[in-house]
């Protein structure tokens, strides 16, 4: 009875002491694990990531009766949130940087942040028009680049947006010879692949963009002016050591014309004249946003 209460005991003791063991040793390497890691930036990245666009408001979808303000109030109100941290006055506490070139600070310990004021939006900033063009239906979207740490775009990176169906837009990879003519009837000519001399009717890559075509391209107007993302916002530091960053954004407003009402657009949206990737395959979202508009009138 003693002993086998004893060998119980014993064995408990060895269970616990094992297993403490393993805790310590789990907990340990664990331990040094973390010590290897940095705060402040990922530990595993080959290569600085390529950013990704999205749009505010958030929706890929955006329809709407300009008359009926229910119908776009929560357009309004997203853009309106998102510009909160842009406001002039929380702004004027940022630094005006000098523009055009890189804002890097790797040798402070604070890092500053460069200053974003939503007026530089214009008539897409809310202030004079609080409903961002919506109610005279045409609206603003704001285009903004995801946060990529230590991010430098080369050249002058810019947003350029087309509606599909815009001429220039419509041109498939394959046929980048076709020149299209247009007449009443929108029937267009090509150049034949094979003889860039000949112009035949209706080749393929025309019919397949016939039923898309515009007559003129949609039109937008740029806020900042050229859609430009100024260098000064690059790079980011990360949330922990550049807390209060604003990336830049641009506002585009789509000047919809008579015939552009009541009809879907798609429009697209990229970041152009850097070294950013704009065109993978797979990820449609990389340098590049794509959204319906369809206004009521
Ligand atoms: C933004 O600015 C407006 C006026 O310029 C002010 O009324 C409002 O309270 C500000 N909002 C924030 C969050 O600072
Ligand atoms: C948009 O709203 C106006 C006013 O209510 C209405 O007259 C018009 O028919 C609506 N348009 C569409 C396409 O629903």
């Amino acid at each position: 009875m003693i002993i086998s209460s004893l060998s119980t005991a014993l064995i408990f003791l060895f269970y616990l002491a094992f297993y403490g063991f393993l805790a310590g040793m789990f907990s340990l390497t664990m331990w040094v694990m973390l010590q290897t890691l940095d705060d402040h930036t990922p530990k595993y990245r080959d290569r600085v990531a390529n950013p990704g666009l999205m749009i505010r408001p958030k929706s890929l979808d955006i329809e709407f009766n300009r008359s009926i303000p229910l119908q776009y109030t929560k357009y309004v109100q997203h853009l309106e949130v998102f510009l909160q941290k842009y406001n002039d006055s929380l702004q004027e506490n940022n630094v005006a940087c000098p523009q055009g070139m890189y804002y890097e600070q790797d040798d402070v310990e604070e890092k500053k942040v460069c200053q974003f004021k939503r007026s530089v939006l214009r008539q897409c900033s809310g202030l004079a028009d609080s409903t961002f063009g919506y109610s005279e239906g045409q609206p603003c979207v704001l285009v903004k680049m995801n946060r990529v740490i230590g991010l430098k775009p080369r050249g002058d990176p810019h947003i350029l947006c087309s509606a599909k169906g815009d001429c220039l837009d419509m041109l498939p990879n394959s046929c980048s010879l076709a020149v299209f003519h247009f007449t009443i009837a929108l029937e267009c000519l090509c150049r034949d692949p094979e003889d860039p001399d000949e112009l035949v009717f209706g080749c393929e890559c025309c019919e397949a963009s016939l039923l898309l075509l515009r007559e003129t391209p949609l039109q937008m107007q740029y806020f900042p002016d050229e859609g430009a993302l100024d260098k000064s916002y690059f790079p980011y530091y990360g949330k922990k050591r550049h807390g209060g960053y604003v990336q830049p954004v641009v506002a585009v407003k789509l000047l919809l014309g008579e015939d552009d009402y009541n009809t879907e657009l798609t429009v697209e949206c990229k970041v152009e004249g850097s070294d950013l990737l704009n065109n993978d395959d797979r990820d449609k979202f990389l340098g590049r946003v794509t959204f319906r508009v369809n206004v009521h009138k």
